[in-house]
């Protein structure tokens, strides 16, 4: 599979790298043969898929306008790692140079890392860079490879204090990484302190110690996005499976209390419209929470999207996998609608922010429903197509594979990250609570 995961890409990347072979037009009829045969099964075998997918041609295209245009980051593409502008701007990857093999320390943590980042909450372990466009990179989780690694992944969640870091850099040109997965709410555990004076570690405390970020933001040095929509090279129509329509709207949700009141919300909601809660927080039961995917959910056509802090860009496994994954139209709570039209495709989401509470969204579901149109939800899903890149729910874990990527596209030019607070603070990236009832 290649870096943006659509196999069309894997045929460019195939006719590049044996244009100087003469099998490579054998390699590419070959391969588009397979991908014509693979699509006939998908659309005649439509008994194998849990929707109906048929062939069309019309207008609205998305490719025409460039991937770059519909996400507007043209304006801020400028501080986009080569990484990123591959894999949101849809920009080639350079020729890498396969003889290098790169050093992968990931710090102390490795091994708790492993349940999501190696194994993806199966019982064994997968080969990170399986699905990957480079394989150069060992990763090691030994202490005493600091003297040899190209990079070091310092995990930020679970780092309690700064005595934890490495006592010193190895080599002069080593890349100190920091990685979350979390909002700037929750980057670090509760109860973490700096060991020296006892005070609440803070991320101004990591000022001129790292060169690299790695988290779900677009910009920073190692994108590691819960999911991705890419645009599909031929369209596909997309038409729904009949869901439940006397229940509209479900939602999973186990943390009960959170600083947006999204449960507040919830339960201010379902006054006017009944709502399924599954999870620890309402009363019907389903596996999920991570490990077991929850079936029931499918039968849904609303899925409540709220995640656990509203802060720009972070849109989680509520949306990639629990709405889009199951064909059920997400309702955020999350980010800003500015910030979400720069992530998800048009039409894709409604946003609580764009009503005054739970009762006017409330009205505006019961017509979508009554109008039917709430199909105009699905017709972005004729041009994109969804990637889920979390790990959870057996899905694949990019995290190493982007590592290695990076070590791979990435410009190495000295870089510091002398004011972590500028780019990772609740203050610039994250909201207070959207319309929650008084
Ligand atoms: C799409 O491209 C075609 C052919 O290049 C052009 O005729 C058409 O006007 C374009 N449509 C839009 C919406 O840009
Ligand atoms: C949704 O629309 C259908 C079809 O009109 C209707 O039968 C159903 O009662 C509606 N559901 C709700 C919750 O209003
Ligand atoms: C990484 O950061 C350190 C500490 O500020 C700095 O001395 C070093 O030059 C940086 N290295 C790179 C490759 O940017
Ligand atoms: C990239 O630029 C934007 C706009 O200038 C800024 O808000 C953001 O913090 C920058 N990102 C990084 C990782 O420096």
């Amino acid at each position: 599979m290649s870096i943006l995961g659509n196999p069309e890409n894997t045929i460019m990347k195939g006719q590049f790298s044996c244009r100087l072979l003469k099998s490579c037009l054998v390699v590419t009829i070959v391969t588009t043969a397979m991908l014509i045969f693979l699509e006939m099964i998908a659309v005649h075998n439509v008994s194998l898929m849990d929707y109906t997918i048929i062939p069309i041609k019309s207008e609205n295209n998305y490719q025409n306008t460039s991937v770059i245009e519909w996400r507007e980051l043209w304006k801020n593409k400028k501080n986009i790692s080569k990484l990123g502008r591959i894999l949101f701007l849809g920009e080639e990857p350079a020729v890498v140079k396969r003889k290098k093999k790169y050093q992968i320390l990931v710090w102390k943590y490795g091994p708790k890392l492993e349940k999501r980042l190696i194994k993806q909450y199966t019982n064994k372990r997968i080969d990170p860079f399986q699905e990957c466009s480079v394989s150069n990179c060992d990763i090691t989780y030994k202490d005493a490879a600091i003297k040899t690694a190209d990079i070091v992944i310092i995990h930020l969640h679970r780092t309690r204090s700064l005595a934890e870091l490495p006592p010193k850099r190895g080599r002069k040109d080593q890349i100190w990484t920091f990685l979350t997965d979390e909002s700037p709410y929750h980057t670090f555990m509760g109860n973490s302190k700096l060991s020296s004076n006892g005070k609440k570690i803070t991320i101004a405390d990591f000022n001129g110690i790292f060169n690299w970020s790695m988290s779900y933001r677009i910009d920073s040095d190692i994108p590691v996005p819960y999911g991705r929509t890419v645009v599909k090279k031929n369209r596909i129509h997309f038409q729904e499976n009949p869901k439940r329509r006397d229940v509209l709207i479900a939602v999973m949700v186990s943390n009960c209390k959170t600083r947006n009141n999204r449960f507040d919300y919830i339960k201010e909601l379902q006054k006017y419209i009944q709502a399924d809660i599954y999870g620890n927080c309402g009363t019907l039961k389903c596996p999920g929470h991570f490990s077991k995917d929850c079936p029931l959910l499918d039968n849904y056509l609303f899925y409540l999207s709220f995640e656990n802090s509203n802060c720009d860009g972070y849109i989680t496994e509520k949306l990639w996998w629990n709405a889009f994954h199951k064909h059920s139209i997400p309702i955020v709570m999350g980010g800003s609608n500015k910030n979400y039209k720069q992530l998800l495709p048009p039409n894709s989401y409604i946003n609580v922010e764009d009503f005054a509470g739970p009762a006017s969204l409330a009205q505006f579901i019961l017509r979508l429903n009554e109008t039917n149109e709430f199909q105009n939800y699905y017709k972005w899903k004729t041009d994109f197509e969804v990637l889920n890149e979390h790990g959870y729910f057996q899905s694949k874990a990019y995290h190493y594979c982007r590592i290695c990527e990076a070590m791979n596209y990435n410009d190495k030019n000295e870089k510091v990250y002398y004011n972590l607070q500028d780019m990772w603070d609740y203050h610039k990236m994250c909201h207070p609570a959207w319309n929650i009832p008084n």
